[in-house]
């Protein structure tokens, strides 16, 4: 019962969410489909931090992604034992990195006041569930080896039966508490899209490919010494 509900209810209820409140949010408040700045208030620890972080867990997800779409592909990828031991060392190092880019993030909120002042609840928890769902990930591979290849057999067929909407959960049944904390936790995050600063995830600025050019023009009267 407790597995239907992680495994079943959970992911359906938290995709519902996410897609239905990230429309109400877009129609209602457009604005704040961005993560607030707090750059102005401090910059030398956030661009570090966010530079780790946003690498690593990018190339973590769509390594969880390609996984998921690709079975095949990612299988003959692991043919042999080296490419084994190659992404797995990999996978390992970018989720030390990605612990390391976020506990920066969740490190300057608490010690610099001025940016304790503008952190809401809503940022805490998201900081907060982000951080248990990646040392998660990095217990998950390294107390259980090899997640790599047993992904394939566990979550690549059941996320792609709930895509199909014919959910099969029999593989997910028998795994460590664990590892199911970590399957549950990726729809949590997922949950919270909506109503996080995480809704700039889904804002890629490519716009800006196309946009015309900006000309800025200084609205102040131009001195002797900048004029020449
Ligand atoms: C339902 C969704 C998810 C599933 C089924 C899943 C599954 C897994 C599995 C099986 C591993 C072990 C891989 C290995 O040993 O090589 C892993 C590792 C990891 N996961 Fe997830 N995960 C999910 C969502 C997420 C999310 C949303 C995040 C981050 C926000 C995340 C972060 C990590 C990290 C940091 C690792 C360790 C690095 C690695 O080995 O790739 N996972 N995940």
């Amino acid at each position: 019962m407790i597995d239907q509900l992680i495994f079943i209810a959970l992911p359906y209820t938290a995709a519902a969410l996410a897609i239905v409140m990230t429309i109400v949010r877009w129609r209602t408040n457009r604005f704040t489909y961005s993560s607030l700045s707090s750059q102005l208030l401090e910059n030398s620890i956030l661009s570090w931090a966010s530079v780790a972080w946003h690498y690593a867990i990018l190339i973590i997800l769509l390594a969880h992604l390609g996984a998921t779409v690709f079975p095949g592909l990612w299988a003959r990828l692991l043919g042999g034992r080296f490419q084994l031991y190659v992404l797995e060392i990999t996978g390992l190092g970018l989720a030390l990195l990605s612990i390391v880019g976020l506990g920066l993030f969740i490190w300057r909120r608490l010690a610099l006041r001025r940016i304790r002042a503008v952190t809401t609840r809503g940022d805490w928890l998201l900081l907060i569930a982000l951080l248990a769902q990646v040392i998660l990930g990095f217990l998950v591979a390294s107390l259980y080896r090899w997640g790599a290849t047993w992904y394939l057999h566990t979550a690549t067929p059941w996320l792609t039966s709930l895509v199909r909407l014919d959910p099969n959960i029999t593989a997910l049944v028998p795994l460590p508490w664990l590892i199911k904390l970590h399957f549950a936790g990726g729809f949590v995050i997922l949950a919270l899209l909506p109503f996080t600063r995480l809704i700039h995830a889904i804002t890629l600025p490519i716009g800006y490919l196309w946009r015309p050019y900006q000309i800025v023009v200084w609205n102040r009267r131009q001195t002797r010494a900048n004029r020449g």
